[in-house]
């Protein structure tokens, strides 16, 4: 018996990092998984690796019809959604003057209206279940600091959109979960177009043991496995080696 047997969960971003991570621990516990994201072909291979049932999607989480079809497919697939990982996202760190401020929106369509989308899309689902959203902050969704301003713009939206959220579902027993890891080694930062602040990632990464997709993983895991009355809201992550 696996904590959730039967459960079918729809993981965005599960393509690399913390999705990647978070679909194989829920499949592993049992879940029929969803996995979503651009990157198909790194889908299937996931799909491959997975102990249990996984539908691959190709998903952009700021297009609202892809968002919309995923959704749909999951529930055609599956018959249900039980939880909603939120996990999609990118940061594209970078002073403000003179920045590219394409790459602000394209922080502002992926992490933020995206993982909004999602929930449009799939909520009615949710509270015929009980079900579960994961909405995946960061540390940066607590504490804003200079180069990470509009990455930090969305992910504290994230959080003032989940309270809200929290408020209007949790008495129909939909429950709300706010992650907010520290640092994460994965291709996160390597997408990142100023060399400056590239390196700067890099060289944090190397001066201290950051945290492992899977540490973030686990943590959704216990988040989402407690009994129908206990209701997880935030989990802040980071490394020991992590100061701010
Ligand atoms: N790594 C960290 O230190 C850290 C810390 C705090 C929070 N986080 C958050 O954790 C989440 C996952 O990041 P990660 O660290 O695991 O980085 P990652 O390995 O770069 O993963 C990002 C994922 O988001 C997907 N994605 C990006 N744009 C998308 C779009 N338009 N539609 C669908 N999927 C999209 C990517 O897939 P495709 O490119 O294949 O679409 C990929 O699967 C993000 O929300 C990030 O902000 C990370």
């Amino acid at each position: 018996m696996n904590l959730l047997d039967g459960k079918v969960a729809l993981i965005t971003g599960a393509s690399s990092g913390i999705g990647e991570a978070t679909a194989l621990a829920l499949s592993t516990e049992g879940a029929l998984v969803a996995a979503g994201a651009r990157r198909v072909d790194r889908l299937e291979s996931l799909a491959r690796k997975a102990p249990g049932e996984m539908l691959t999607l190709d998903l952009d989480v700021t297009d609202q019809s892809s968002v919309r079809a995923a959704v749909a497919a999951t529930v055609g697939r599956f018959g249900a959604l039980d939880i909603l990982v939120n996990n999609a996202g990118l940061m594209l760190a970078g002073p403000l003057l003179g920045a590219d401020v394409s790459e602000w929106t394209r922080m502002v369509d992926t992490n933020l209206l995206g993982s909004m989308y999602t929930v449009h899309a799939a909520l009615p689902y949710l509270l015929e279940k009980k079900g579960t959203v994961v909405q995946v902050s960061s540390t940066s969704g607590r504490i804003a600091s200079a180069g990470n301003g509009v990455y930090s713009a969305t992910k504290f939206g994230i959080t003032a959109f989940a309270e809200s959220l929290r408020q209007e579902v949790t008495a129909q027993g939909v429950r709300v979960v706010v992650v907010e890891p520290g640092f994460v080694a994965t291709e996160l930062s390597g997408h990142i177009s100023d060399p400056a602040m590239r390196a700067a990632a890099q060289e944090m990464a190397s001066s201290m043991r950051t945290l492992r997709p899977g540490d973030i993983a686990e943590a959704v895991v216990y988040a989402i496995t407690q009994p129908a009355h206990v209701a997880v809201n935030e989990i802040l992550i980071r490394p020991t080696d992590q100061i701010r």
